[in-house]
C-alpha cells in the first residue's frame, strides 16, 4: 500500500540574521505578534499560530547556512497526525539521518542542503468575517464604510522561494513525501504545493546561475487586495524600501506586495492566492513578461523576482 502523506504547509521559519535589532524593528512593523524576545533573538506568530523566529546568525543552535549572512536557516513543515511524522521519518531515514524529538518532531537536512523539520501542526483554524464587496445586481454592504488597513496583520504563512542550481532535485525530494507540482516552467522551475488539496504552492524552486541555493523570499497571506496595499505602504513610510509591488501574479493570481527586509531575501504580502485540489493539471509556462506579473509598479533594480534570473538547464 503506498503512503499517504498530507503536509499542510509552512508551519514555522528560523532565519539567522546579522543584526537582531533591525530584525525585531521588521517584524514589529511587518505585523506579526512577538511571543517573546531576548538577547538570543525572537519569536513571533502569525493570526493562525505560524511562526517566524530569528537567532543571531552565529549561534550554534541553529541548523548550517545554505548561504553566508543573514539567510533562513530551518523550515518546519506541518502535518495533522503524528502518525505522518512516523511515516515521514521511515521515508527520509533510508538515505539520510533524521533527529526524532520526544514530542515526535522530526528535523533532517534536505537536498539543497536546508535545515528542515515535520511537526503536528500548530496552526489554528482562522474564522473571518464574510467577504461584503458590493458589485452590480449584488450590494451586501449598506450603510458601512469598507475595511480600510493602517497596516497589515499577517494571518499565516503561504510560501518559500529559493533559487537552486537545479529545481529537479528539489521536486524530487519533496515529491518523496507528496509534494505536487501545481506549475512549472519546464527546464527552469517548479511551484510545488505540500498537499493535493491545498495552496497553489507552498515552494517555489527556480535556477539561478550558481552553485549554492540562495533564499529568495517569504510570503504571508492577509485578508485582501487592501491590506496587501495597507500593509506595504505603512512599511514604506517606516523607511523599508519595496522590493517590488504592489502588483498582481499571473500565476497563482494574487495580489503581492514584495518589500526588502533584513533576512537575506524580500518578504511578501499576498493575497487572494489560488486553491488546489486533486483535479488540478499541472500547467508549463515560457518565462517571459506578463507571466510574474500581471501588472506590477515599483520594481526595483536590484530585486531579482523568481523568474529574472532563471537560467536555461
Ligand atoms: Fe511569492
Amino acid at each position: 500500500m503506498s503512503i499517504s502523506f498530507n503536509v499542510q504547509g509552512i508551519d514555522a521559519v528560523t532565519f539567522g540574521v546579522t543584526s537582531r535589532t533591525t530584525a525585531a524593528k521588521f517584524l514589529d512593523h511587518w505585523g506579526l505578534k512577538r511571543l517573546k524576545s531576548g538577547k538570543y533573538g525572537a519569536n513571533y506568530i502569525c493570526a493562525d499560530g505560524t511562526e517566524v523566529n530569528f537567532r543571531d546568525h552565529k549561534s550554534k543552535t541553529l541548523p548550517k547556512a545554505i548561504q553566508s549572512g543573514s539567510t533562513v536557516r530551518e523550515v518546519i513543515w506541518g502535518v495533522e497526525k503524528k502518525s505522518e511524522l512516523k511515516a515521514i521519518a521511515e521515508e527520509f531515514l533510508k538515505d539520510r539521518p533524521v533527529k526524532v524529538l520526544k514530542d515526535g518532531t522530526l528535523r533532517l537536512v534536505d537536498d539543497m542542503g536546508l535545515g528542515i523539520g515535520f511537526r503536528v501542526s500548530q496552526r489554528k483554524e482562522l474564522k473571518p468575517k464574510p467577504l461584503t464587496y458590493n458589485r452590480p445586481g449584488d450590494d451586501v454592504r449598506i450603510d458601512t464604510p469598507a475595511t480600510f488597513y493602517e497596516r497589515a496583520e499577517p494571518q499565516t504563512i503561504s510560501h518559500i522561494v529559493f533559487g537552486v542550481p537545479d529545481y529537479r532535485i528539489i521536486e524530487k525530494f519533496y515529491g518523496r513525501i507528496g509534494f505536487l507540482a501545481t506549475d512549472r516552467y519546464p527546464g527552469r522551475g517548479v511551484f510545488l504545493r505540500a498537499a493535493k488539496r491545498g495552496n497553489h504552492h507552498n515552494l517555489f524552486a527556480m535556477n539561478i546561475d550558481a552553485k549554492k541555493p540562495v533564499f529568495n523570499h517569504l510570503a504571508f497571506k492577509v485578508r485582501d487586495i487592501h491590506e496587501v496595499i495597507g500593509g506595504g505602504q505603512f512599511l514604506n513610510k517606516q523607511g523599508w524600501k519595496t522590493a517590488v509591488g504592489p502588483g498582481r501574479h499571473y500565476i497563482s493570481s494574487a495580489c503581492f506586495w514584495y518589500v526588502q527586509s533584513p533576512f537575506g531575501g524580500a518578504l511578501e504580502y499576498c493575497a487572494d492566492e489560488d486553491i488546489m485540489t486533486e483535479k488540478w493539471k499541472t500547467r508549463e509556462f515560457e518565462v517571459g513578461p506578463g507571466i510574474f506579473s500581471e501588472w506590477t509598479f515599483n520594481a526595483d533594480a536590484d530585486f531579482k523576482a523568481p523568474t529574472a534570473s532563471s537560467k536555461e538547464k
